[in-house]
């Protein structure tokens, strides 16, 4: 079920850091220094075609919002955001980004995105194992939710792929536009 690992722990290069690795990837935590690395990437349209996002005008704006997600939820909030830049092991390159936001109940509802060159290659599959096994285990989190429109099959398979199930169908916005979303849970052994 979970994927081939590493502590970070294992790894002095990583260890300074806070990064964690899986087989072919190094989950680094998010900061603003990542911005001018995944800007043009990130630019790519493609990427926001099932999401409510979009992809920022400038370097600065995309190193404002990291460095927003970087410093986590306001303190009232209740829950925690974690937000790791995926980075390829052979050649250091960053191809995505994986969130999940931790709720005190411990649920987490997670997300990703891969730039388009790193499709195909089951890298959003090998970092979506890692993440749910860095919310058992680090962060106690027993439910994990992922909500994805009904036309992602992308994402979807990804989804089903780790061992994810449909739970659910809702009603959903997207741009404006009505749409429908999947709900997909994945229960921790505790
Ligand atoms: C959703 C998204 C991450 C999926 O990317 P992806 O490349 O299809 O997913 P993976 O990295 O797991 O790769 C799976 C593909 O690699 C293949 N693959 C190759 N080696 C593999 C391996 N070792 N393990 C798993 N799959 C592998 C699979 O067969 C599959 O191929 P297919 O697309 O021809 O069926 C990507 O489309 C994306 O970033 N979209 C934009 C953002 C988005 O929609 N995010 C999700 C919001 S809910």
């Amino acid at each position: 079920m979970i994927g081939t690992m590493t502590e970070p722990e294992d790894d002095p290069r990583h260890a300074a850091a806070g990064a964690a690795c899986t087989a072919r990837l190094r989950m680094e935590p998010l900061s603003a220094a990542h911005a001018p690395r995944l800007f043009p990437l990130l630019a790519d349209p493609r990427l926001y075609t099932y999401v409510p996002d979009a992809a920022r005008a400038s370097v600065d704006l995309l190193a404002e919002r990291f460095d927003e997600l970087a410093r986590g939820a306001p303190a009232d909030a209740g829950e925690r955001w974690l937000n790791w830049v995926l980075v390829r092991r052979d050649n250091d390159e960053a191809i995505g980004t994986l969130q999940a936001t931790v709720e005190p109940d411990a649920r987490a509802g997670i997300g990703y995105v891969l730039v388009s060159a790193a499709w195909g290659q089951g890298f959003a599959t090998e970092a979506c194992r890692w993440l749910v096994a860095e919310l058992a285990r680090r962060h106690a989190v027993r439910e994990v939710l992922a909500s994805v429109d009904v036309r992602n099959h992308k994402s979807i398979a990804v989804l089903e792929r780790v061992g994810f199930e449909r739970m659910a169908m809702h009603a959903a916005e997207l741009r404006g536009e009505a749409t429908t979303d999947y709900v997909y849970r994945m229960l921790c052994a505790p």
